[in-house]
């Protein structure tokens, strides 16, 4: 038989490979801010996906792909390793026994990720398919492990990307235009494996369709009407509440406050920010327990909990905007746009939250305003 290039990887595995490092990118560029929340949920959900299908293709897909041709034990990583140290490491046509377990890791790692990241997504923010049935406690909590996860496995792929570089520099082959190929050279031609092309496209037909679907309120946005991608609980609501509180402001919603600061700003009415504000006893029977009920305490949001740990119980602040909690999320919005017209003070929330009416101020309602026109 001759030595000749041939398939070695199948196109459903390439797709695999280079849709999961591409869901990975993704997701570390979208963590860090808020707002591209969205975005990072689905980089989160393609991610968890591309692993299902791989651990059903480790089973069922073609030779290299499935996992007992790269389950090797221990002794063959360090006989590899030695073999590495003295320049003789054998060739692998698959995967190398370091590569094998390097590979383990990353999808049981990813794994991980994608649960902790579905705890979070749950618990702390109240959406995705585990919405309602975990404590805000466990989400955040689950937030720690889901980005130790996260960084153990950016180490990883560090180390198999040099693995890589290093394998391709000592057999002379470059691995990762194999990875896009799916071709290596000088192989007998019989290790060849089918190439499952149909399987493939169809794999990236679905992923291409998913990601126009799940982003498609982006794509028919209108500046009038801003696409909001995540909807937040709706809260309770008060007719008396509405019109009495929001007269002169937005009527900010009671979880915004603790208990005791909204039963301190009922008993100083006579000065409500140098404001004299008097209400009958039918309205303040009615705007009591509504404040009161859906304080902060109630936990009804993420910002409400989050509101609420903030503030020190010795303190009792009137104000939204001096809790710490907020001024940790307003700190780094620059100077221009508190100076700007468009929002002119503080306490104008709804010039930048699409929900400010709502009271649900939800990651993905934020929307800076263009100060430049
Ligand atoms: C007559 C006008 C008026 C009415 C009615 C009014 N407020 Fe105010 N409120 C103000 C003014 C003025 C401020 C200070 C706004 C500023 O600094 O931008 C303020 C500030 C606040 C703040 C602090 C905002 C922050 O975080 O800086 C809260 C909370 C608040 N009001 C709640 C209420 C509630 C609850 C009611 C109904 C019981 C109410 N207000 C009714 C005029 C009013
Ligand atoms: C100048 C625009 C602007 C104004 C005005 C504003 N915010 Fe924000 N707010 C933001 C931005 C931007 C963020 C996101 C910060 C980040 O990315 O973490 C934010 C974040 C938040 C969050 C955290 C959301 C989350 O889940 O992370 C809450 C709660 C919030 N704002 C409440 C308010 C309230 C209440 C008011 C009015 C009293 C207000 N904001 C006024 C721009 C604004």
């Amino acid at each position: 038989m001759k030595a000749a290039p041939a398939i070695i990887w199948d196109l459903p595995t390439r797709v695999f490979h280079w849709l999961l490092v591409i869901s990975f990118a993704l997701a570390w560029i979208t963590f860090d801010d808020n707002r591209y929340l969205f975005a990072h949920v689905y980089a989160g959900y393609l991610f968890l996906s591309l692993l299902v299908f791989r651990f059903v293709w480790g089973a069922v897909g073609t030779h290299y792909a499935r996992f007992r041709t790269f389950a090797y034990d221990w002794t063959s990583v360090t006989d590899y390793l030695k073999g590495l140290l003295s320049g003789k490491a054998s060739r692998h046509i698959g995967h190398n026994p370091v590569g094998g377990w390097a590979i383990f890791i990353m999808l049981t790692l990813g794994l991980l990720i994608g649960i902790t990241g579905l705890l979070v997504l749950g618990g702390e923010e109240g959406h995705g398919p585990l919405r309602g049935l975990i404590s805000f406690e466990i989400g955040t909590g689950s937030k720690e492990f889901h980005e130790v996860f996260a960084w153990i496995m950016l180490v990883i792929v560090i180390v198999h990307v040099f693995g890589v570089i290093g394998e391709s520099i000592v057999h002379r082959e470059n691995l990762i235009w194999s990875m896009l190929t799916g071709r290596k050279e000088d192989v007998l031609e019989a290790t060849q494996v089918r190439g499952h092309g149909l399987l493939g496209v169809l794999l990236l037909t679905i992923v291409f369709v998913s990601a126009l679907f799940y982003f498609r309120g982006y794509l028919i946005e209108t500046t009038d009407s801003p696409f909001q991608p995540f909807r937040g609980p709706s809260l309770p609501d008060n007719a008396t509440w509405r019109s009495e509180c929001g007269d002169c402001h937005l009527a900010f919603h009671p979880t915004l406050l603790p208990k005791r600061s909204w039963q301190l700003m009922l008993n100083t009415l006579d000065d409500h920010f140098g404001e004299q504000l008097e209400y009958d006893v039918e309205t303040l029977a009615e705007l009591k327990p509504f404040l009161i009920e859906n304080a902060a305490e109630s936990g009804l949001t993420e910002a409400a909990h989050k509101v609420n740990r903030s503030i020190a119980s010795d303190q009792t602040p009137l104000r939204i905007t001096k809790t710490k909690y907020w001024v940790k999320k307003h700190i780094g919005i620059n100077d221009e746009y508190w100076d700007n017209e468009k929002i002119a003070s503080k306490t104008n929330c709804e010039a930048c939250h699409l929900d400010a009416e709502e009271g649900t101020f939800e990651d993905s309602g934020m929307r800076l305003p263009n100060i430049k026109k």
